[in-house]
């Protein structure tokens, strides 16, 4: 453990900003702005039900996860080529960049867009493209995480995991995302068995709405490496001490938890009292176009919330490369310039 020096008064949310850090709970289609949808619904003639930007931007008011995916998947319609998917990613990648992401592990899906009547190998290309096009000219690196749609069927879920199968290469893990309740983990256990065999990373979303029961399903049916929100595990006690004593990472996201309700204010957001359970909590933005703020936004304003410290700054950034799967030698390089900000930083 790193212990960080004392901070001058009002120095934390610049400390925030400068620091290292890996997202690993990113959408892409989540970060699409309101001005990249309008741009691409005029180069690909798509008719969109908002007037304006602005008309967009104020449909942006949830009360669940399920009012949010609605308009999200309105938003996605404007995506139509290998193009559009590449300006998407690299956009986002541009922006993490700005917030001193060093690394990110961006999720996506083909169901949406082959739904729409495009190819699966248009969006890994585009979206690997981005990915390769950004490590070269940024120096951030990237990977892709497929993600099933857990509100479609497992077959549907079997037969987009075939279609993504001749791009094995560019992808790293599979997830598992879209609306939770009522769709629990264990009806994706073969699928994700047979990710397991291709040797897919996996991660799953449990425990943002849905009960305990789904976290524990995420871990024991589908044998996930990471759980991404994992929220409500707090309200179990064994739970806890299964992921803390297995080390298991929640990619927390908390502007998503208060805009979808899960919290009725950031000030009741429960990632400092995760911390201090011994969890390795992590800090992400989900579906940043969406929720009013990218990682940076994310963490200051949870910390002003919560009243958190220079200490717990280092133990997200730590967190963030500790729960990645970048290789040994890539992790403990940024590692090292995590540490190295907190000791120079005045
Ligand atoms: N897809 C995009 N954002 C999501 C979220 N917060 N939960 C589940 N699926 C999602
Ligand atoms: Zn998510």
């Amino acid at each position: 453990m790193f212990k960080v020096k004392p901070l001058a008064a009002g120095r934390l949310p610049d400390l925030l900003r400068a620091m290292p850090k890996a997202e690993l709970h990113i959408h892409i289609e989540g970060s699409l702005e309101p001005e990249l949808i309008f741009a691409l619904a005029q180069r690909n003639h798509v008719d969109l039900p908002y007037a304006d930007v602005e008309a967009l931007r104020r449909a942006y008011v949830f009360n669940n996860l399920q009012s949010f995916l609605d308009v999200y998947h309105e938003g996605t319609k404007v995506l139509r080529t290998e193009q559009d998917f590449f300006d998407m990613a690299y956009a986002y990648l541009m922006r993490a960049h700005a917030d001193n992401v060093l690394h990110a592990e961006i999720f996506f899906d083909t169901q949406t867009h082959t739904g729409h009547g495009l190819d699966a190998a248009v969006v890994v290309n585009g979206l690997h493209r981005a990915c390769v096009t950004a490590q070269a000219e940024l120096g951030i690196t990237a990977s892709l995480i497929f993600c099933f749609l857990r509100h479609l069927s497992e077959r549907a879920a079997f037969e987009a995991l075939e279609q993504v199968l001749p791009q094995r290469d560019k992808m790293i893990g599979v997830g598992l995302a879209s609306s939770e309740l009522g769709h629990p983990p264990e009806k994706f256990a073969r699928v994700f068995a047979r990710c397991r065999e291709l040797g897919f990373r996996l991660v799953a979303h449990a425990g943002e709405e849905g009960p305990p029961a789904y976290i524990w399903s995420a871990l024991d049916a589908l044998r996930v490496e990471r759980i991404d929100h994992g929220v409500q595990s707090m309200q179990d006690p064994l739970l806890m001490q299964r992921l803390a004593k297995d080390r298991i990472p929640l990619t927390v996201c908390p502007l998503s938890n208060l805009k979808l309700c899960v919290f009725p204010a950031l000030e009741q957001h429960n990632l400092a009292r995760m911390l201090e359970a011994g969890l390795v909590a992590t800090v992400n933005s989900d579906d940043p176009a969406y929720f009013g703020g990218y990682i940076n936004q994310n963490f200051t304003q949870t910390f002003a919330a919560l009243g958190m410290s220079a200490q717990q700054a280092w133990q997200l950034a730590h967190n963030s490369f500790a729960a990645s799967f970048l290789d040994e030698p890539l992790r403990r390089s940024y590692l090292q310039r995590v540490d190295a900000v907190f000791e120079s930083f005045e």
